[in-house]
């Protein structure tokens, strides 16, 4: 008896022991298989996992593209566990009639909350203050020892105004902040202001991205945006890392003509190396990308990814298709 003769369709997880349990959830509808190893899967191995699929359920960093369609004749849907859909070649999406969906309207308020935790960490230089702190660095309660700048009162700059960017808005006007935003559909709704980008980036304390990766996103905030921000200002990326030149930002923070940055996504992810020379800029905090790391949000984004599945798998439309 071979591994095929079972009528149920088969399913592919590209990460093993994703939150919420989705192989219980799938396993009374789909043969579930799932990537074996800690590590992500290559392009090669996720194809070579979704070869004889129906439906594969991917993560950040898997490549949805032509190749993918062309090892796996049978794939109808590739259910995104994530809101970015920024690894998905849309034109193939297109060409080859399989049904990608991602987890919008999950994460935002998770998100935002990481958000703000990088302007605090930033704008108060609380890592440097952690990382002393292990090194005994806490010599005296000097009056001038880790001064930072106030997070109450500044005005914050919110580049992308969908659910993350309006989540974070909300946030800031209980700090006290004067918020403003450019792109986004919304007017602000009493929250904020639309301002242009360079108006933006010339008049904010604290600029937030919270924009998607697509061709017009990519190295939006270079060096010649970030010489227009303010020598105290403070970037924070929980967005894309290829929305911002990091080589730039490395240079403007080393110079000193930006206060801080807090990254939670780099262009290059993940970044193992201890000697990466991000990590090493001066008032540069960098966290691995967890901005919808908690329990019950990543376990709903599952669930939903899973649901994707089991809809097209039934026949149905997926509940929530990437748009185009
Ligand atoms: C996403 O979902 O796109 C985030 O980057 C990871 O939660």
């Amino acid at each position: 008896v071979g591994v095929h003769m079972s009528i149920l369709p088969r399913v592919a997880l590209s990460r093993r022991g994703l939150p919420g349990d989705p192989v219980a959830a799938l396993t009374p509808h789909a043969d579930v298989v799932e990537w074996a190893h800690e590590r992500p899967p290559n392009p090669a191995e996720l194809r070579d996992l979704a070869a004889d699929c129906d439906a594969v359920l991917c993560w950040l960093g898997d490549r949805i593209d032509a190749d993918l369609f062309a090892a796996a004749p049978r794939l109808r849907v590739a259910a995104l566990a994530s809101a970015g859909y920024d690894g998905v070649d849309l034109a193939a999406v297109r060409a080859a009639g399989v049904v990608v969906s991602h987890v919008p309207g999950i994460l935002q308020e998770t998100t935002a909350d990481l958000a703000f935790a990088l302007i605090l960490m930033a704008r108060r230089r609380l890592g440097a203050a952690v990382d002393a702190m292990r090194a005994g660095g806490w010599t005296d309660n000097r009056m001038d020892g880790f001064l930072g700048l106030d997070v109450h009162g500044a005005t914050l700059g919110i580049v992308g105004f969908g659910q993350i960017g309006q989540a974070v808005a909300r946030r800031a006007r209980g700090f006290g902040m004067r918020v403003h935003h450019h792109g986004g559909r919304s007017d602000g709704e009493g929250l904020s202001q639309r301002v242009t980008l360079d108006e933006l980036l010339r008049t904010s304390d604290v600029v937030s991205l919270h924009l998607p990766l697509t061709d017009a996103t990519r190295g939006l905030i270079g060096a010649a945006e970030l010489a227009l921000m303010k020598p105290t200002a403070t970037l924070v990326n929980t967005a894309r890392g290829g929305i911002v030149d990091e080589a730039a930002l490395a240079d403007a923070l080393r110079a000193g003509r930006l206060h801080s940055a807090g990254l939670d996504v780099m262009t290059d992810e993940p970044r193992r190396d201890p000697a990466d020379p991000l990590f090493g800029v001066p008032n540069l905090v960098v966290l691995p990308h967890v901005g919808s790391a908690t329990e019950a949000t990543r376990a709903a984004m599952v669930d939903l990814a899973v649901r994707n599945v089991l809809e097209v798998l039934a026949g149905r439309p997926a509940l929530t298709p990437v748009p185009g």
